[in-house]
């Protein structure tokens, strides 16, 4: 299918692409895996497209101007003091830079604690902190007057039994799309010291901040923590170069950042070193401030079709109005009683809506036990496609039997 206005991802090996099964059903649409269907920032395109005509892409050292520019980057955008040496540029995206967090802080004085992380909450943390061997603990988020939280005394107790528990969120939330304030990031930083661990505070997604809301990095709100704070980031999300774009790491500890390095080593990295990766955070950092804005109008434009459409035709179904990013984090229940022919009564709201509207969501099972019985849109696409989904998802509701639609 076509992206309405020109991004067609057909034979790209596009991974939402790919999960939706678009080329093998005609009409599919791609609301699931968290990239942009809509073009990037069109001078780092351009600057890739010169670095390649070079036609030499071999070893590179890491720019040593990187750190400063990530530091700066900081100081515009988030009015946040950040020290380049916190800074470790990395060859490889976020959910890597996760693994070797982990690895880093449990070869340190501390005993190796479990992971504790909220839900629902982004997979990779349990994915990768699971596939590492490491005990994962999921704590629902705090749901008190139907806005979501971050369950801070429940993971303070929990890091109290636990020495060198490591605390690990998205923040902005992915699913939710919540910006975290300050003095629950500062609380979450103080309970991972409290036990000698550390929090990991993942925020790729905190260059989308929806008009109203201001993003505040971890090792900033941690303060007098931010030793045993560690924020992961990429501008792979905003820029829509997750393909290719290298994570950077905010390690304020410094014996904790040269554990991180001496674990890159361990698996045969070196700092920086991803010359096209690294070519893209350098002119998204140095230039991308302007576009940024633009991009995120235009995605909080979106954010209130769907939401105004969704919340209109099926009542209850839009669990949180997103305050960052592109991703939208619907509830199940809303949809009870619609089901298409074929599909299973207990089937959940992902497989109902492949079925009967060709619109493929994330399940909410790949974010936790909390996260089942939801689904995540994700809202990075063209207007007219966007329009379509929401018309497909309201014809469907509509017509479903013992549906109560506002309509109506
Ligand atoms: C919070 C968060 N971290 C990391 C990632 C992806 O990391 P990677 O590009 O390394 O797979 C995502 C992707 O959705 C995400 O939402």
């Amino acid at each position: 299918m076509d992206g309405g206005d020109g991004l067609d991802r057909t034979g790209t090996r596009s991974v939402k692409w790919l999960t939706a099964g678009v080329g093998q059903h005609a009409g599919r649409i791609p609301l699931g895996v968290a990239d942009m269907d809509l073009p990037g920032f069109p001078a780092l395109f351009a600057a890739l497209r010169d670095r390649l005509d070079h036609h030499a892409l071999g070893y590179t050292r890491a720019d040593p101007a990187a750190r400063e520019r990530v530091a700066r980057w900081y100081a515009r955008r988030h009015a946040a003091d950040i020290d380049p040496d916190w800074v470790v540029l990395l060859p490889f995206g976020p959910r890597t830079a996760v693994r070797v967090v982990l690895d880093a802080a449990a070869a340190g004085p501390a005993p190796r604690g479990p992971v504790l992380t909220p839900t629902p909450e982004y997979g990779g943390f349990a994915a990768v902190a699971g596939a590492a061997g490491r005990a994962v603990r999921e704590i629902p988020l705090d749901r008190t007057g139907g806005v979501y939280g971050l369950p801070v005394d429940e993971l303070a107790g929990a890091c109290r039994r636990a020495p060198g528990a490591v605390v690990a969120l998205s923040s902005p939330h992915n699913p939710t799309g919540r910006v975290w304030g300050a003095a629950e990031l500062h609380a979450l930083a103080a309970a991972a010291a409290g036990c000698g661990g550390v929090l990991i505070s993942d925020e790729v997604h905190c260059e989308i901040v929806h008009p109203g809301r201001r993003h505040v990095t971890a090792v900033h709100a941690a303060g007098e923590f931010a030793r045993n704070t560690v924020v992961v980031h990429s501008v792979g999300k905003a820029f829509n170069v997750s393909g290719l774009a290298d994570a950077f790491l905010l390690v304020p500890d410094a014996d904790l950042r040269r554990r991180v390095v001496a674990t890159l080593e361990g698996f045969g990295f070196f700092e920086g070193g991803r010359l096209l990766g690294a070519l893209a955070q350098e002119i998204a950092l140095e230039h991308g401030g302007p576009w940024l804005r633009s991009l995120t109008a235009g995605l909080t434009h979106r954010r209130d079709l769907i939401v105004t459409r969704l919340a209109e035709a099926v009542p209850g179904s839009v669990d949180c109005v997103p305050e960052a990013s592109f991703l939208l984090w619907l509830s199940g229940a809303a949809f009870d009683g619609a089901r298409p022919e074929g599909v299973a009564p207990d089937a959940g709201i992902r497989e109902v809506l492949l079925a009967a509207c060709g619109v493929e969501l994330t399940d909410g099972s790949a974010f936790g036990a909390a996260g089942e019985g939801y689904a995540r849109l994700n809202f990075a696409l063209p207007e007219p496609v966007l329009a379509e989904a929401a018309d497909r998802i309201a014809r469907f509701a509509e017509k479903a039997p013992g549906r109560r639609s506002a309509r109506r």
